[in-house]
């Protein structure tokens, strides 16, 4: 079996339905429920006995040790983290907690546990860290996408908390030999992503006919992967990838983001049209977020040489079946639209001119 922490946030749901599915491997789930998790995205998987939710802290050392004793995983898949960059500039102290602190106990705990193991199972054992590609900051027009080797320059309090545990991480396998491998990713989109990130935002007030908020000039850009991408590309890197190697994850699909808002608008007039007028109307220029990095490009070729990985959706086909899904699960969008939501768009979006 196999434990993932941080597996009712968006990617590591995703992650789990699709593991159960292609491999089937028990899983047990550590996630703390922050208002980013939500079991509701692994409601197909009740009553499935692979599937073991525990809700706790990565901080909680004892937990962690209880778990890996009870359960003696084969690897830990570490998606928990808080996510969101706007939420960084407003309070950064728990991306400090979560992000580095979490990743530092899980670490640990690996490291005790790994070195009481002996054969196949300390020599299959791996810790499996996901991160994102905003580690290596803001790239110019012209620059090349960002390759594994490029320098750390991370400029939000969000990417430099990534980047800590980026470097946690590798530091834990050059000193100790911990098995790791760190996986770094753009941005993700598709089923079960909470509505404060750009494209399940704007689908949400497109359909309640709310403002459309672009920061900023709408042109920055990034490079957009279907979530089941990404899933599919952190198993092949489980079972595949090099201990003690980094491996990005991208699709191959820069765009800027007033285009993503026009492709969503342009989706929902064809798939649910409003009697009001196309939703482009709704489009909203304000107040920049702080710090914008401006472009990110994945160079994604090291994974697909050594480990033969390439997305399978484009952003067309991938969009599309986003588009659909969030139109026919309004009950999920619904139910996370909570009054800590109501807040936390108040004080996102209140202030911006
Ligand atoms: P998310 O915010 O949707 O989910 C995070 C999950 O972690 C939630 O279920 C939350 O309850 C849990 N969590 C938070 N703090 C915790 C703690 N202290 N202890 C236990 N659980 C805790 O995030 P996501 O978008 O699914 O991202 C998952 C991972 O992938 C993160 O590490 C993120 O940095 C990385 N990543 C995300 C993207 C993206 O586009 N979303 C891209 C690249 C990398
Ligand atoms: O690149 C990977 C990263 O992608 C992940 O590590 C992060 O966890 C994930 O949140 C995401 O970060 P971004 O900041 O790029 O995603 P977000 O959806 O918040 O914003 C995407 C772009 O859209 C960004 O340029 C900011 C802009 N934006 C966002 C919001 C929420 C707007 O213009 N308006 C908005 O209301």
């Amino acid at each position: 079996m196999i434990l993932v922490t941080g597996g009712a946030g968006f990617i590591g749901a995703n992650f789990i339905l699709d593991w159960i599915a292609a491999v089937g491997e028990p899983v047990v789930n550590l996630d703390k429920l922050t208002y980013a998790g939500n079991l509701e995205n692994l409601a197909a998987l009740e009553g499935d006995a692979r599937h073991i939710f525990v809700r706790d802290d990565i901080c909680a050392r004892a937990t962690v040790d209880a778990l890996l004793a009870q359960h003696r995983p084969r690897a830990i898949v570490h998606f928990a983290a808080e996510s969101h960059v706007d939420r960084s500039i407003h309070g950064p102290g728990e991306f400090m907690r979560t992000n580095v602190e979490g990743t530092f106990t899980l670490l640990e705990a690996a490291r005790a546990y790994w070195g009481g193991l002996a054969g196949a199972e300390r020599e299959n054992f791996r810790f499996l860290h996901v991160s994102t590609d905003e580690v290596y900051g803001s790239l110019g027009p012209k620059d090349p996408p960002f390759a594994e080797t490029n320098p750390y320059e991370p400029n939000s309090p969000y990417s430099a908390s990534k980047a800590a545990s980026d470097h946690l991480v590798r530091a834990w396998h050059h000193t100790y030999g911990l098995p790791v491998v760190t996986t770094n990713c753009s941005n993700n989109y598709g089923p079960f992503q909470f509505p404060e990130k750009l494209i399940p935002l704007v689908m949400a007030n497109a359909l309640a006919g709310k403002p459309l908020p672009i920061y900023g000039d709408g042109m920055n850009v990034r490079d957009w992967l279907y979530v089941g991408d990404h899933c599919a590309a952190i198993r092949t890197v489980l079972a595949g990838g090099r201990v003690g190697e980094t491996y990005n994850v991208g699709g191959w699909n820069e765009m800027p983001n007033l285009t993503i808002v026009k492709t969503i608008c342009a989706l929902l007039d064809e798939m649910k049209p409003d009697a009001g007028g196309r939703y482009e109307r709704l489009v909203t220029f304000v107040a920049d977020r702080p710090g914008h990095d401006r472009r990110y490009a994945i160079d994604a070729r090291k994974i697909e040489r050594e480990l033969g990985w390439r997305p399978a959706e484009t952003f067309e086909t991938g969009i599309r079946k986003t588009v659909r899904w969030y139109l026919e699960h309004q009950d999920w969008v619904a139910h996370v639209q909570s009054g800590a939501y109501r807040e936390w768009v108040r004080k996102n979006y209140g202030d911006r001119e």
